[in-house]
């Protein structure tokens, strides 16, 4: 674990405002210049150089080219000798040796870079595999023993300080995965299993998106990476890994009906019940999580009312078609889904 900031202050302020800009609400979660692990911190430092080098040879041109102009208007009369001519080959040849050398840096550097990247995994990582939906995020949870494996959506937790081997795969089109604050860009390829890997140093809550164009609802497919002290990541893992709670009052055992006899149970599992499909988002332990729709709404009842009700409002083209339950038999399924933690 390294505390070092990683980059100077000031340089880093700019960066920061730049990202700002650029990123507006998304706000610092989703920043690649606020590192919070090795692989980002790497990518992050190659970014910075590139900048560096690139603003001082922009600067360098420009500041020539200026110069050129204010020199050429001053000696328009004096023609140019064989002198001239020499000196004009000899910063020619000069300037072509310097960029040369500046590319030749560049380009061992990024091999370099992508190389640890790519060296990073090791024996002692959480595995996790990552599949892409149109639009949302499978998350697996690969443990060794096989009774210890469980799947959720749209929320990974990680322990602080553990590397973290994520498996990428596709269910349909092209995605990427993107963690700004921990790691680099990995697309998703249907029939291909791709590998990355990241370590949280900092506990936090990190946002991701996708981040290659998927179709209608590319812009609203977040993940949240949610890194956690080791205990507390334990606590969380022994909890996934447990069935669905049992209702606990009559409005719950009602929502469960709700649940399984209408078309909830067609897409959705709720292991421990006779739910098992597989088309949507595992629910076993819905409202243990953050947001609803991945990311797109905060995990309330109100929103996940409106979610349930009639999300092609909400996020036009999903694949979940509309519920319109009376009154009663929707209070009773919040009630149920709010109880599944
Ligand atoms: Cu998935 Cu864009």
């Amino acid at each position: 674990m390294s505390t070092r900031p990683p980059f100077p202050r000031l340089i880093r302020s700019a960066h920061l405002l730049a990202g700002a800009a650029l990123l507006g609400a998304c706000g610092r979660q989703l920043s690649a210049v606020d590192p919070a692990g090795p692989q980002a911190r790497r990518i992050g430092e190659l970014g910075l150089f590139l900048t560096v080098v690139g603003s001082v040879v922009w600067i360098l041109v420009v500041g020539f080219l200026f110069y050129a102009v204010w020199r050429g208007r001053r000696r328009t009369e004096s023609a140019g000798g064989p002198e001239v001519e020499r000196t004009m080959w000899r910063w020619t040849i000069g300037a072509v040796a310097v960029t040369t050398v500046i590319l030749l840096v560049v380009l061992v550097y990024n091999f370099d870079t992508g190389r640890r990247l790519a060296r990073f995994p090791d024996e002692s990582a959480l595995v996790v595999r990552v599949t892409g939906h149109q639009w949302w995020w499978q998350v697996d949870y690969q443990d060794p023993r096989y009774d210890r494996r469980f799947t959720t959506a749209n929320e990974i937790h990680v322990p602080v300080g553990r590397k973290v081997r994520i498996e990428v795969q596709s269910g349909d089109v092209i995605h990427s995965f993107w963690v700004p604050a921990l790691h680099g860009k990995l697309d998703l390829i249907p029939g291909y299993t791709g590998v990355t890997a990241f370590q949280a140093d900092r506990a936090g809550v990190y946002r991701g998106r996708c981040a290659e164009f998927c179709g209608l609802q590319h812009a609203h497919m977040d993940v949240l990476v949610i890194a956690q002290a080791p205990a507390e990541f334990a606590a969380w893992y022994d909890a996934q890994v447990r069935g669905a709670a049992v209702p606990a009052d009559s409005p719950q055992q009602k929502g469960q009906q709700v649940f399984l006899s209408r078309g909830c149970v067609m897409c959705h599992t709720v292991r421990g019940t006779p739910a098992g499909s597989r088309v949507g988002p595992d629910l076993t332990h819905v409202g243990s999580r953050r947001t609803l729709a991945s990311g797109t709404l905060p995990n309330t009842r109100g929103h996940l009312a409106g979610w349930v009700v009639d999300p092609q409002r909400i996020k036009p083209g999903t694949q979940m078609p509309p519920n319109p339950l009376p009154s009663d038999e929707l209070h009773a399924l919040l009630s149920y889904l709010q109880s599944l933690k």
